[in-house]
């Protein structure tokens, strides 16, 4: 079991979050295959343990020391399983690195998950929170995952529809926290491109490249662009990508609120009006600020970050100084995007 099990007590995870926040588990085990999952799983069972299930920790906020055991999925490998005709279906490991997998699947000349470059994580973590950016979610390509159900202990293989997924958010993330292992997950690609260039950004971007062939290597080029000139790097400036997830509304709250705010950035929905939170938030006051070693970034306001040296109690005195300033100004309740473990 050795290589494909490694096991430490009292573990740091610092560097297990890209917010970089510090704080301890109480054990982490990061598992590399199957066989060594469903050990680590037999023996907290026997103990009654609570588990944690940890990915590239690029959603999460540590409030404090975590009082479980942490598995960590590093199952690894990508290939092709199969093609009919232009559809090409490929699988990925859990523990692989989404961004790097994104490349490499438009590197075998595949579309599909070109709008979805860069986005920090694993594989396996991506259909948690159903990733989204630039007009594609996870739930648009995904095919299916296999994934061990903790209730029975079995393996379970899991269709898209299966999974409940809505705006970041999904079975395994609302329903059913903590029940689901991830560890392979299946996309169903095309060597047709499908080029979806309807979020605006990425179009001005393409024309800003003078891009003329656009092809998938080009959008995840203008996506890669526009996402290092917008969001901090988390290798350098600790964050956690959106903090608060773009609030829905009703019809006529958005129109009172525009008739009030001109500006005011919003998106028709099937039902209510999608309002861009970043654009609130740096209404209310917020954008660039600090407060302590923890701010809202000065490019992106729906974005918090932590300069070294914080805690998660002072992110989240942060984060409710800005929901409270948003619901102040203008009525309107942010929900929290990333997960909180510790408290
Ligand atoms: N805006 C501002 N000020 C700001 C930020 C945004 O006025 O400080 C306004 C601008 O008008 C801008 C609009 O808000 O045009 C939308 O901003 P942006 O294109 O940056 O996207 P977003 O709605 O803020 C969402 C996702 C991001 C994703 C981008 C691109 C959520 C919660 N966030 O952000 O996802 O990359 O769209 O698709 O849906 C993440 O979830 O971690 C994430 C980074």
């Amino acid at each position: 079991m050795a290589a494909e099990l490694t096991f430490i007590e009292n573990a740091d995870l610092t560097r297990f979050n890209t917010l970089g926040l510090p704080a301890r588990a109480r054990f982490l085990a990061k598992v590399s295959n199957e066989a060594a999952l469903l050990h680590v799983l037999r023996s907290v069972t026997a103990q009654r343990m609570p588990v944690e299930i940890l990915g590239g920790g690029s959603n999460l906020v540590l409030a404090g020391n975590v009082p479980a055991l942490v598995i960590q999925p590093c199952l690894m490998g990508r290939q092709v399983l199969s093609t009919h005709g232009d559809a090409v279906l490929v699988e990925a490991g859990a523990g692989e690195n989404w961004h790097a997998f994104t490349q490499w699947t438009i590197a075998q000349g595949l579309s599909g998950l070109e709008n979805l470059s860069l986005i920090p994580g694993s594989v396996g973590a991506s259909p948690v929170q159903n990733i989204g950016a630039y007009g594609v979610e996870i739930a648009d390509v995904m095919h299916s995952l296999t994934a061990i159900d903790r209730l029975t202990g079995a393996r379970v293989e899991l269709a898209a529809a299966a999974c409940a997924f809505a705006y970041r958010d999904s079975l395994f993330k609302s329903r059913a926290p903590g029940r689901y292992i991830i560890t392979k997950v299946r996309f169903l690609l095309s060597r047709k491109p499908t080029i979806r260039l309807d979020y605006g950004d990425i179009r001005r971007e393409i024309e800003r490249l003078g891009i003329v062939q656009v092809t998938p290597r080009a959008v995840a080029n203008a996506v890669i662009a526009i996402r290092q000139s917008k969001l901090p790097d988390p290798t350098k400036l600790g964050n956690a990508g959106s903090f608060f997830k773009n609030p829905v509304v009703p019809v006529t709250q958005a129109d009172e609120l525009r008739l009030r705010f001109p500006g005011l950035v919003s998106y028709p929905q099937t039902v209510g009006v999608k309002l861009a939170a970043g654009w609130l938030i740096e209404q209310a006051g917020w954008k660039g600020r600090n407060q302590g070693a923890v701010g809202v970034h000065d490019r992106q306001a729906l974005v918090l970050i932590h300069r070294g040296g914080g805690s998660g109690a002072q992110l989240l005195q942060l984060a409710a100084d800005v929901r409270a300033s948003v619901l102040d100004k203008f009525g309107v309740v942010l929900e929290q995007e990333p997960v909180i473990w510790g408290r």
